[in-house]
């Protein structure tokens, strides 16, 4: 279905959760019976599953299971890069070897209609942002979207890698398009990194750029991005 990152990132899709429930580990199973709402816990067994998947894929055999840290994020295995999205019935997870990419996020969205792009854009967008959207008017809902996704995946990358203090606000990111294509997404403001991620600072920097991208399937858009191994590994 999606095919978002390249070799060395394994993307798992989960749609039907009945046939997989076995996958989950017995703690994931307590966890996601804890919701409230069935659609909650549904939407958790999902990415969960597609999480285990894409680590089997990966050659990660996880006989442990994936809890949630304390805002909300996947407690990942040390070693292993991962994020995890749902929207309408999907759920998609991607993960890689933190030797190959120590940062990624994705995030699926189901593409909004007008009138709601109208009212998010005013909260999410910049003045570039908003002209980007505006120069394509029957598709003010789809870029919209892939903006406000863009920057989900830009939360969910950089949360493990920054300080607890750091409060990513929309502005912080701003995505730089060519085209109808979105080109990478900008750094506005220097964040702290997490000590023991200590060798990052150089890509959380004001001005740091990293790469991005969207995919498209029917209503559904998927948006990555990533902090890359080659320049990671020239920074270690
Ligand atoms: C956490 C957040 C990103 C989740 O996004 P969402 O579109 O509501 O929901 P999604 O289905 O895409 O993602 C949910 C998954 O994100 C993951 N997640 C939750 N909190 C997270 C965090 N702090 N860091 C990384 N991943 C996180 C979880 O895996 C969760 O699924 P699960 O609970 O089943 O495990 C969103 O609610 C949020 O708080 N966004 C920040 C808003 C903001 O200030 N953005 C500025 C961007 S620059």
């Amino acid at each position: 279905m999606f095919s978002t990152f390249g070799k060395n990132v394994f993307l798992a899709v989960v749609e039907d959760i009945t046939t997989d429930l076995d996958l989950l580990h017995p703690d994931e199973l307590l966890l996601g019976e804890r919701f409230n709402s069935t659609k909650r816990c549904e939407d958790f067994f999902r990415g969960r599953i597609a999480a285990r998947r894409a680590l089997s894929v990966a050659g990660c055999q996880a006989s442990f299971p994936l809890l949630i840290g304390e805002s909300g994020e996947p407690l990942w295995p040390e070693t292993i890069a991962g994020s995890i999205s749902h929207s309408s019935a999907v759920a998609v997870a991607a993960v890689a070897s933190k030797c190959h990419m120590p940062l990624l996020g994705i995030d699926l969205q189901t593409i909004i209609t007008i009138e709601r792009a109208v009212k998010l854009l005013g909260r999410i967008a910049s003045d570039s942002e908003r002209a980007w959207v505006n120069a394509d008017p029957v598709n003010v809902g789809l870029r919209s979207t892939a903006i406000f996704s863009l920057k989900e995946a830009a939360y969910k990358m950089l949360f493990p890698g920054v300080t607890e203090e750091e409060h990513l606000r929309f502005s912080d990111i701003e995505i730089h398009f060519e085209g109808e294509h979105p080109r990478f997404a900008r750094l506005e403001r220097t964040l702290a990194a997490r000590a023991e991620d200590c060798y990052l600072e150089g890509f959380l920097s004001r001005g740091a750029v990293f790469p991005v991208n969207l995919e498209q399937r029917d209503s559904l858009l998927l948006s990555a991005m990533w902090i890359d191994n080659v320049r990671v590994t020239l920074a270690r």
